[in-house]
């Protein structure tokens, strides 16, 4: 899945280099991408976030840069290889260990845990970035063999993941919710499989066997996904289930009820996607990264109208300067909770890296 974007379009399109010039600005000397360099709360690098970054590196053909993000992962997973293992052990043994035990959703841009007093508690245990750091590390090996070096850093993840992801724990949007994600447990499941063909060791093969069961028995409901086990509600992260992270075949029933459900009933007027009904976060506006990823499931399902709608409605909601915001509260679910958020933490983060990102993954997707 390395192919590049195609040149006639990044001639025609300035937010493709506009795109890869703001990943390869907010990436720090260490590797690490800060999720927006221009909102403070967001000033640490998500395993979440980088993992598209990197990826949208990887199809731009900016192999390099990826590359020195894989690293950082692993140096920062390495320096605190006490905590993850201690971690997966205290689980393995039926422990429930309290969350600040659990390995970090996000670092600092040097790779160590953020110092408590540093900014508001924040809600740490997100399972599913891990997940997502063993699925793009496989794409951007792109068939190429595990480098040695890597064996027990990868292994050391995939033992977390198979350890941990019946815990409950806080989603993709950094939300408790009950506990039980569908986006969570596909990105964990994304990750298993990654680390069986990386590692060819059939355990990891078991344990995404496992989720994937998990995720049809109990986060399917009137032949669509839904966000929650106890949750009907549709997510726009549901749209990742099958690209890229492999529960089910992108034209699968099951997945493309899943899509049109989301274009139907999770897009504001003119078609951007909201993150879930009832989200006031900002207002609860509509995302450009998931109007990407949606997208980007278009694309692959041949639905290139879809994919077009899609990206042109992200395309208009950059800035003259080609900035891309994380979402736009002109047609946010509750207009109420927009001021309290900027009052609290400033306008709307632009540039947000991985808005970008998924806007370079669909458009490479598009050209394929
Ligand atoms: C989002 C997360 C994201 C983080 C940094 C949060 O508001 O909910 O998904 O990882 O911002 O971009």
């Amino acid at each position: 899945m390395s192919t590049s974007t195609d040149p006639t379009r990044e001639l025609v399109d300035p937010l493709i280099p506009r795109s890869i010039e703001v990943l390869k600005a907010g990436q720090a000397p260490s590797g690490a991408f800060i999720a927006s360099p221009s909102f403070t709360v967001y000033r640490y690098a998500w395993l979440r976030d980088g993992a598209f970054c990197a990826h949208a590196l990887d199809v731009v053909g900016e192999h390099d840069a990826a590359e020195a993000w894989h690293r950082w992962v692993v140096r920062s997973i390495e320096a605190h290889r006490p905590m993850i293992a201690s971690a997966t052990n205290r689980v393995a043994s039926g422990e429930t260990p309290p969350p600040e035990a659990m390995p970090p959703a996000r670092y600092t841009l040097d790779g160590a845990l953020e110092l408590p007093e540093d900014d508001d508690p924040w809600p740490n245990f997100q399972v599913d970035g891990y997940g997502m750091w063993l699925w793009s590390l496989e794409e951007h090996l792109a068939g190429q063999t595990l480098p040695p070096e890597l064996t027990q850093t990868v292994e050391l993840v995939a033992a977390y993941l198979e350890a941990s992801w019946r815990l409950k724990c806080f989603n993709c949007w950094e939300e408790f919710d009950g506990g039980e994600h569908a986006s969570t447990l596909g990105a964990v499941y994304a990750g298993l499989a990654s680390a069986q063909r990386l590692l060819g060791d059939n355990r990891w093969r078991t344990a995404a066997d496992e989720v994937r069961a998990e995720l049809l028995a109990r986060y399917v409901s009137a032949g669509r996904f839904k966000r929650g086990a106890n949750d009907l509600r549709l997510d726009g992260s549901l749209a990742w289930l099958a690209v890229p992270f492999g529960v089910v075949l992108p034209d699968d029933p099951l997945m493309q009820a899943t899509a049109e459900g989301i274009r139907r009933e999770l897009t504001g007027p003119e078609g951007g996607v909201y993150r879930f009904r009832g989200d006031t976060y900002f207002g609860g506006g509509e995302w450009l990264l998931l109007t990407s990823s949606l997208a980007w499931h278009d694309a692959v399902t041949g639905n290139a109208a879809g994919a077009e709608a899609g990206q042109a409605w992200v395309r208009a909601r950059a800035l003259p300067n080609g900035d891309m915001p994380e979402q736009v509260t002109d047609c946010s679910q509750d207009m109420s909770m927009v001021a309290p958020w900027v009052q609290r933490w400033g306008a709307v983060a632009t540039p947000l890296l991985w808005s970008h990102a998924m806007y370079l993954i669909a458009e490479a997707a598009r050209s394929r």
